[in-house]
């Protein structure tokens, strides 16, 4: 069994790569990234030298790459991590969003079909739904909520989530689409949320707030959603999607303060600032159907969960200390500088 897994040097397709070689040491799994900024081959050093495993860089949009790599390695499955991932870029500069995460996807896709790939895994998001209100806490998302998005980087989840489903439809190819909410854990890139406050925590610097901090996601250990995947490849309905999240809300301005009481640092450092164009209020996973039909459920508790994040970001601090002194201090320094 051979599986190409794009986007495997960003945070959870690392973590997928890292998952897929211990639980299937007979796979053979080819990792396929362009290494954009959100990109680091560092991260793969560990299986580098596994002699079931692969890297290849290139972009999922380079229809000439993506087919020689299915040429030489005829892959039975193919799941797709590769994007860009963040909603503030996405604001600052949609272009990037629509060609990488529609016009990649179509390309994958392509390379499937022409290939006959037993399998495509794409990796959605719950961001393609929209937001819930705060005052109705009975509100779940589920497989069938009409998809509602607020930001270029949700529309052009959504817009391939279509794609794949019409390439189903049209072409009779086998896919399914997983539709995860929010991810924390090791190799989570410091812009984000939870790793950027542990890394400004730990450099005493201001920790900030969008809005009011009131928002409320659904956070889920990114092992978790790796299971969830692998159970989906090999148990789930082609032609599905599949919702993954745990109930576990939280708001952000909890979170944060979490992480000053667990660093031990004054919740003095917090700071308001202008809130993100948009703004999703709530995020809210119901995650009924995979739990239903595949016995998944979320096996890591918040608690543990973001203990061993901490423990991580304390213990390989090479490990971002080195992106954000690079580029990333620009990219800081326009987001934040003025806010
Ligand atoms: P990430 O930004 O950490 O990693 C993205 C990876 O894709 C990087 O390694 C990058 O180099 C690569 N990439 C980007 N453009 C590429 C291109 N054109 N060709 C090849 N590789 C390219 O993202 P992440 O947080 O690990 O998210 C992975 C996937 O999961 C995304 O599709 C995202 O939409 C989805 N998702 C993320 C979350 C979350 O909480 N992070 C939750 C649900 C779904
Ligand atoms: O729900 C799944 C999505 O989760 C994924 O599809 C996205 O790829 C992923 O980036 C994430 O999107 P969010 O926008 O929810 O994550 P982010 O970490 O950017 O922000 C989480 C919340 O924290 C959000 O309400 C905005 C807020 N926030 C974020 C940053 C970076 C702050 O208050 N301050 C900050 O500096």
């Amino acid at each position: 069994m051979t599986v190409i897994v794009t986007g495997g040097a960003g945070f959870i397709g690392s973590n997928f790569v890292f998952h897929m070689l211990d639980k299937h040491p007979t796979y053979r799994v080819v990792c396929l990234d362009k290494l954009t900024y959100a990109g680091n081959l560092s991260t793969l050093a560990p299986v580098m030298e596994a002699p079931n495993f692969r890297f290849v860089r290139a972009d999922i949009c380079d229809r000439e790459a993506v087919n020689r790599l299915f040429a030489e390695e005829r892959p039975d499955v193919v799941v797709n991590f590769a994007a860009e991932s963040h909603v503030d870029r996405s604001i600052e500069d949609p272009g990037v969003f629509l060609q990488t995460n529609i016009l990649g996807t179509q390309t994958l896709m392509d390379a499937c079909r022409k290939y006959g790939v037993a399998r495509y895994h794409q990796v959605s998001t719950d961001e393609v739904y929209g937001d819930l209100p705060l005052d109705r806490p009975d509100l779940f998302f589920t497989e069938t909520t009409p998809l509602h998005t607020s930001s270029p980087y949700s529309a052009s989840k959504a817009s391939a989530d279509l794609l794949v489903l019409a390439y189903h439809r049209t072409y009779g190819l086998p896919v399914t689409i997983s539709r995860c909410s929010n991810n924390y854990g090791p190799y989570h890139f410091p812009e984000k949320l939870i790793p950027l406050m542990i890394a400004n925590c730990l450099h005493d610097r201001p920790l900030p707030v969008y809005g009011k901090g009131e928002n409320v996601r659904d956070w889920l250990y990114v092992e978790d959603h790796c299971k969830a995947i692998d159970l989906i490849l090999h148990n789930g309905r082609v032609g599905e999607v599949y919702n993954v999240g745990g109930h576990n809300e939280m708001r952000n301005i909890d979170i944060v303060k979490l992480i000053c009481r667990k660093l031990g640092k004054p919740e003095s450092l917090i700071t308001y600032v202008t809130d993100r164009k948009g703004h999703d209020m709530r995020y809210a996973i119901d995650p009924t159907k995979i739990h239903t039909e595949l016995g998944w459920l979320p096996e890591t508790k918040f608690e543990d969960g973001i203990q061993k994040t901490i423990d991580w970001y304390l213990e390989n601090r090479d490990w971002w200390e080195t992106i954000i002194s690079g580029e990333y201090m620009h990219y800081y320094e326009k987001m934040y500088g003025n806010r």
